[in-house]
């Protein structure tokens, strides 16, 4: 991660190399704090408030006080201005502070990482993998708390195998989600997601992507899809997140599926929504 930026409650623009969490913070001793990750297209960084809106239903997921929106989008307005770049990463983080002092906010900004686009060219293989589909609130689904190690782990384990990335399915092989991505594919015209509803994150390209399909003659179908039988069915792949934005998958587990059109299209449609909209 490259950092450009770094601004934090109480102190405004802080150089990336000072420290800027305590050691009694509870983000470190328990992993109970809150972060966003979006994208920055033209200096302006994309559905900014949706993002601080989902940072705010994580912290009351977490049960950690709510964060200070005015204060988060004044340090991002900081950082990003110190950055002074067009295409960027943008990071909050929203701790519970220690315990005798406030919550800490921090807006990071970092560069795109390097191997984004050579992947979007190669397209990704994942390997599916195992995690319990989170119905109950307390188990945290949905929610993007500092706990994002088992997250990482699932890449870590996929890599070791020789795939790209994981893909999340439950007990029953439901397809559910990547551990930093919504998954996609499709069958004719017709694009298929999985529900929120199975215990995923919320993603703002998923529901950026629900919106564009339309103008670009394809219907979307949430739903509770078994992998193999989508496999079998698919004429395309694809994961989507604000930093990979729309990824093409060329493999899933021993299925391998050619480059089709949609992913490039909503890419596109992606880019120019988002070069338009700013924030
Ligand atoms: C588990 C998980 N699913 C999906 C996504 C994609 O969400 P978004 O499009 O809002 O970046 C993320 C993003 O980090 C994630 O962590």
């Amino acid at each position: 991660m490259r950092t450009l930026a770094l601004a934090v409650s109480g102190r405004g623009l802080v150089d990336p190399a000072e420290p800027v969490i305590r050691a009694d913070d509870e983000a470190l001793a328990r992993g109970r704090a809150v972060f966003e990750t979006l994208r920055v297209y033209g200096g302006a960084p994309f559905r900014l408030h949706e993002h601080l809106d989902r940072l705010a239903r994580s912290a009351i997921l977490v049960g950690i006080q709510e964060p200070d929106q005015a204060e988060l989008e004044r340090l991002a307005a900081l950082a990003l201005g110190r950055a002074a770049v067009p295409d960027a990463v943008l990071r909050f983080y929203w701790t519970p502070g220690p315990p005798d002092g406030d919550p800490v906010a921090v807006a990071l900004v970092t560069a795109i990482p390097a191997w984004i686009e050579p992947a979007r060219e190669r397209g990704q293989h994942l390997l599916s993998l195992l995690s319990p589909r989170r119905s109950a609130p307390w188990l945290l689904a949905g929610t993007k708390s500092t706990s994002y190690a088992a997250n990482m782990a699932a890449e870590l384990e996929a890599k070791r195998r020789g795939f790209d990335d994981a893909l999340f399915v439950d007990a029953d092989r439901v397809v559910l989600e990547g551990p930093v991505t919504n998954v996609w594919w499709r069958v004719e015209q017709t694009l298929y997601t999985p529900a929120l509803d199975l215990g995923i994150l919320a993603g703002e390209t998923r529901a950026t992507l629900v919106e564009l399909a339309g103008g670009l003659g394809y219907s979307v179908t949430e739903g509770a899809f078994a992998l193999d039988e989508a496999l079998r069915e698919a004429d395309e792949v694809f994961t989507s997140s604000s930093v990979r934005e729309v990824m093409p998958v060329v493999g899933v587990d021993e299925a391998r599926f050619p480059r089709g059109p949609a992913a490039g299209e909503l890419q596109v449609a992606l880019r120019r929504l988002a070069g338009g909209e700013g924030s």
